[in-house]
């Protein structure tokens, strides 16, 4: 029985005929089994003998099942080691990866330069009420500024009594929304697109500003001052770019003044923040008293310092982009020339 059991456990091609061999065996029903029951009928002495004999064999053909399943196992595992490697000294499948347009890469940097001067981010709609865009900001509805900002307007149909929408010619209605939403002191920055209809090298219909805005009890044209020279030194990457600063009017400043950054053309090339020529970046102001009133703050109480400037135009400058609209063309190669998609 003996021999007969461990010829066939050895021979077993796998688990399941292993199985077979240990039901016949030493399963309930099994040989070993029967032979059990066979000692009752035995004689005490045949039985001291019998007895443990067949104990001793149900124990060694059970370990013998236990050695051959885990001899059956480490051949199956072999088995799959040798057919299911892998190579991992191939080369992998290229996977082309999405980077940020440029205009985003520049706007979180404008971001970052201004976080760490304290201005938190405000945001507003894209399309807005002509209230917002002009009227708020002291543009009434007959001012010229209105008819230079080449404004989209929102068709409406003669009977929609809402009020009028136009496209953001520019992000100053965030100063209104921002002003009404947390009051004052405020100090934040208003990144996004605005519309104005324009088009040629360095004009398109769509681009992008970031507007400032710093309220406070005692703010001046100083404190402007000194925020846009941290500012252009860092996005710059230069120590100490100095600022000219040059009268001007908007509707919703006042005193006025537009921004130029040092620079000078040295080959052909533009340097910023070298030489003794200046370069216009950016329109700014301290908050005129009706469009603090318009946001719901006294200017009695309050003052503050605004600006815009042209996201997509200090890029050029950083980069040394020619022509703005290369920027809104989505062509791959021009990106990569540029470093901005891999
Ligand atoms: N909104 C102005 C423009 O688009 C820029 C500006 C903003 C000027 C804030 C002064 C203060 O040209």
């Amino acid at each position: 029985l003996k021999a007969k059991y461990l010829g066939q456990i050895a021979g077993a091609a796998d688990e399941n005929a292993l199985e077979t061999i240990r039901l016949a065996a030493v399963g309930k029903k099994g040989e070993v089994a029967l032979k059990m029951r066979e000692l009752g009928k035995m004689t005490p002495e045949e039985r001291q003998v019998a007895g443990p004999a067949l104990n001793a064999l149900k124990d060694e053909i059970n370990s013998a099942l236990a050695a051959k399943k885990a001899a059956l196992a480490d051949a199956a595992l072999d088995a799959r080691l040798r057919t299911e490697w892998l190579d991992v000294t191939l080369p992998s499948r290229t996977r082309r990866q999405g980077t940020l347009h440029p205009v985003s890469q520049v706007t979180e940097e404008v971001t970052a330069i201004f976080a760490e001067l304290g201005f938190s981010v405000a945001e507003g709609p894209r399309i807005d009420t002509d209230w917002y865009n002009f009227d708020a900001l002291n543009i009434p509805g007959h001012h010229p500024a209105r008819a230079e900002m080449d404004t989209f307007y929102m068709h409406r149909a003669p009977d929609d009594d809402r009020p009028p929408h136009v496209l953001r010619t520019h992000t100053s209605p965030v100063q209104i929304r921002t002003m009404e939403k947390r009051g004052a002191p405020l100090r934040i920055i208003c990144p996004g697109g605005v519309y104005r209809a324009d088009y040629d090298q360095t004009h398109t219909p769509m681009f992008h500003q970031v507007e400032g805005l710093a309220i406070d009890k005692d703010i001046s044209m100083a404190n402007l001052k000194w925020v846009l020279e941290e500012f252009f030194s860092a996005f710059f990457e230069i120590n100490g770019i100095k600022t000219r600063f040059r009268a001007s009017h908007f509707p919703f400043t006042e005193p006025s003044a537009e921004v130029d950054i040092q620079c000078s053309w040295v080959d052909g090339q533009l340097r910023i923040g070298e030489g003794d020529g200046w370069m216009e970046v950016l329109g700014s102001g301290m908050v005129h008293p009706k469009v603090l009133q318009a946001g719901g703050i006294d200017p009695n109480d309050w003052q503050g310092f605004a600006f815009g400037m042209g996201i997509d135009r200090i890029a050029m400058l950083k980069y040394g982009i020619p022509d703005l609209r290369a920027f809104f063309d989505s062509d791959l190669r021009w990106l990569r020339h540029y470093g901005f998609a891999a």
